[in-house]
């Protein structure tokens, strides 16, 4: 197959969250597609503009460039409400998103049943809940494995559309009813007439997007392939069962577009010059408070999709490290250094020490096992903090030297070359290279 263009993927390699939305929108100015393969509406991607912010959950960030066309893969679950919504409320704020927007025609169609049944199923797991973004996420994708999902391309066919929704309808039901949900409005005649409000002009968009892609390639366009959420909360390398149920490593942005992994030039991965997480499961360098409140503050830590407060705690290399060996990182991007500034402390998780239990010995790899996780402790390293403001950086060279050297042990701890800082939340706080 004749290839001419470039495709570089931007990947979370912590549990979301890491800014990828404001990295993609610096790299999208050298792309001439940019793209999301996978996830939904549960991604929340924040992007300064000047005195603009816009936070988009559906339609890739690189929208906002004006030249760019915008492409959603097979691998997204499509809240189609949610996307035209976004689109509608683009085009208020002058950006011409329409005529530059696609979505493919295998993509799923994330309807309102799933949101019910995604909050039904996690009231029922009480103390076990995931701490989901309530968007519907897990039991679309439970659709589309389970070989009963709604795509895009079936909105063309009204006929089979009835038969689909129909099947559907009563399993729904009966899983809602099962759950001690209300079933409200779940009936055939509710559901067609949700789909029905958007139908037709969702099919204006509708697209083969791998063939497009494919034409793209060709034609020597470069790709940029925008990923969601992040390596930990991957559906098969994240800490299962506290993640999403969408492949967020690199390997999914192939399956997502539906591009051939040879493909996939630079794969970019986004951290936090810390970690956080929102929604349950382990985070091993979890600081206790008032340092969580310290750093929740200081880094305005909420999520952008749900306004939860997120759990804080230092960078983890052992978990950064993972993510570079999953993803075959080729850079990474570190965000919020500036976060850091007002630390005399700044400290960096090198490893884990198992517990006495488990032997006691040191660990340098992600387990499978979350109960061995939640038994071991960090081991850190301290280093200096930098005592002064790093917003007005522009380059590396203007970085305080104990930031340099902060961010030159988290290269040597990860294994992967820094190409990117981000020091604030503009474009020009974008320090390259
Ligand atoms: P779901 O994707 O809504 O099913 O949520 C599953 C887990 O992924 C929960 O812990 C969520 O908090 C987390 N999650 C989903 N989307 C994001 C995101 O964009 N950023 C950070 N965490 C996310």
């Amino acid at each position: 197959m004749e290839r001419n263009g470039t495709c570089q993927v931007v990947v979370g390699a912590q549990w979301g969250d890491e800014g990828k939305g404001k990295i993609v929108d610096v790299m999208a100015e050298r792309a001439d597609v940019v793209a999301r393969y996978q996830g939904g509406a549960n991604a929340g991607h924040t992007v300064v503009v000047g005195e603009d912010e816009f936070i988009l959950h559906q339609v890739p960030s690189g929208v906002l460039h004006r030249d760019k066309e915008c492409l959603l893969g097979n691998g997204v679950v499509l809240d189609a409400a949610e996307f035209l919504d976004e689109i509608d409320l683009l085009e208020s704020r002058g950006i011409d998103a329409a005529p530059r927007v696609r979505v493919s025609n295998r993509a799923h169609l994330l309807l309102s049943y799933h949101k019910a049944l995604d909050a039904a199923k996690e009231g029922h797991r009480g103390a076990r809940a995931i701490g989901t973004t309530g968007r519907g996420i897990g039991p679309a994708y439970e659709d589309k494995v389970g070989r009963i999902g709604i795509r895009v391309a079936d909105c063309g066919e009204p006929e089979r559309l009835r038969e689909l929704v129909e099947a559907n309808v009563e399993t729904k039901r009966g899983q809602l009813r099962l759950l001690g949900a209300d079933e409200g409005d779940v009936t055939p005649k509710g559901v067609l007439a949700e789909i029905e409000t958007w139908r037709e002009r969702l099919l204006g968009f509708a697209t083969d997007v791998s063939q497009r892609v494919a034409r793209h390639l060709a034609a020597g366009r470069r790709i940029l392939l925008e990923g969601a959420q992040g390596s930990q909360l991957d559906i098969d390398h994240g800490t299962y069962p506290y993640v999403t149920s969408s492949s967020t490593t690199a390997g999914g942005a192939a399956i997502g577009m539906g591009l051939g992994p040879k493909f996939l030039d630079d794969i970019v991965g986004v951290v936090k010059a810390y970690t956080t997480r929102v929604g349950n499961g382990p985070l091993p360098t979890e600081v206790e408070s008032p340092l969580q409140e310290e750093l929740r503050e200081a880094g305005a830590e909420y999520g952008a999709t749900t306004g939860r407060p997120r759990r804080c705690g230092w960078f983890d290399a052992v978990v950064v490290r993972y993510a570079a060996r999953i993803n075959t990182l080729t850079e990474l991007a570190v965000t919020k250094l500036d976060v850091l500034d007002g630390f005399e402390t700044v400290r960096l998780c090198t490893g884990y020490r198992a517990s006495d239990a488990d032997g006691g010995g040191e660990m340098d790899e992600f387990p499978a096992n979350l109960a061995l996780l939640e038994r071991c402790v960090p081991i850190y390293e301290d280093h200096p903090g930098w005592g002064t403001s790093i917003a007005e950086a522009r380059s590396w060279d203007d970085l305080p030297r104990a930031a340099r050297r902060y961010l030159e042990r988290v290269e040597e701890l990860v294994g992967v070359p820094i190409s990117r800082v981000s020091v604030g939340q503009s474009r020009e706080q974008i320090l390259e290279r």
